[in-house]
């Protein structure tokens, strides 16, 4: 839990940081966000974090609210104050409170809400622990058409996440209407094929483009695996060697089962266990 909050250029106590009910955020979901992982008190791919954050609104005609730099400065405020040396801190921001109305406020007179939280996650230790395998489960893709941005319209992904904890998975894997995965709710989808080639969907409007997707696949030329960025349908996920998710809340985390199948010999396989322990050699930490 976040005990000190940063809202628009104030630490609060948590049960004190609120936002106003007009908030657009909260009215239309017209606010986009970033998660990065925190690891031994440093922050994981920072720049490309920000630089996505930079898009998203870019995509949404928002400005930064401030600089890269100073953002920097309070995503780095907000760890200290909340003493996380391993977690996720978060960054959301909105186009601000205005009377209600479909229409952009005038960006001139109606400031950005801009809130960050931290807190402490106990994660995997690098190159020594796996995370443990999860089974996932596939369903209709039901969220808006331009998954790239990463805005807090999240409510699909939340019921996609809920349906799968109540079968027992811990991921939903969306599934388009051409029978073929676009990715997890709050994850990208990898499969490993039988011939041994990695395989992920390439970036357009239909996924959000990862910034541990971005690691991996530099680990992976790194290593010298073949990897061919294609969308795979569901039946060949379940026929697939491996199966692993990534994001910066799961890192590179293994799928052991989709639905009923079990995925390879239903345990991490060497490819996903390579990607997993050697992850962090690939991805900027800064402090
Ligand atoms: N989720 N796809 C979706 C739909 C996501 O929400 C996420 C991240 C990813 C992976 O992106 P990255 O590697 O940059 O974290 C892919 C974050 C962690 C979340 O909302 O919890």
């Amino acid at each position: 839990m976040s005990r000190w909050v940063y809202v628009n250029g104030r630490y609060l106590p948590y049960g004190q940081a609120g936002v106003h009910v007009e908030d657009r955020g909260f009215q239309f979901a017209d606010a986009v966000y970033e998660v990065c992982e925190i690891r031994g008190g440093r922050i994981v791919d920072e720049s490309r974090h920000l630089a996505r954050l930079e898009r998203s609104l870019g995509e949404l005609d928002m400005p930064m609210p401030m600089s890269a730099k100073a953002l920097g400065r309070v995503i780095r405020e907000t760890i200290r104050r909340n003493r996380v040396r391993d977690g996720l801190v978060y960054l959301q921001v909105t186009r601000g409170a205005a009377p209600r109305d479909f229409l952009f406020p005038d960006p001139e007179r109606v400031p950005q809400t801009v809130v960050c939280t931290a807190r402490s996650v106990p994660l995997a230790k690098v190159g020594l622990e796996m995370r443990p395998g999860i089974h996932v489960v596939t369903m209709p893709d039901e969220r808006w058409a331009r998954r790239d941005i990463k805005t807090v319209q999240l409510l699909a992904s939340s019921l996609a996440r809920q349906r799968a904890r109540a079968k027992g998975a811990g991921e939903a894997w969306l599934v388009d209407g051409s029978g073929h995965v676009t990715e997890g709710a709050a994850s990208n989808a990898w499969i490993v094929s039988e011939a041994g080639v990695l395989v992920t969907r390439p970036p357009s409007h239909d996924i959000l483009k990862g910034v541990t997707r971005a690691a991996v696949f530099d680990l992976a030329r790194r290593e010298g695996l073949e990897i061919e960025e294609r969308a795979f349908t569901v039946e060949e996920a379940k026929r697939a060697a491996e199966a692993f998710i990534t994001s910066a809340s799961n890192a590179v985390t293994p799928v052991l089962r989709i639905d009923d199948s079990p995925i390879g010999a239903g345990e991490p396989g060497p490819f996903t266990e390579k990607l997993a322990r050697a992850l962090y050699s690939v991805t900027e930490l800064s402090i």
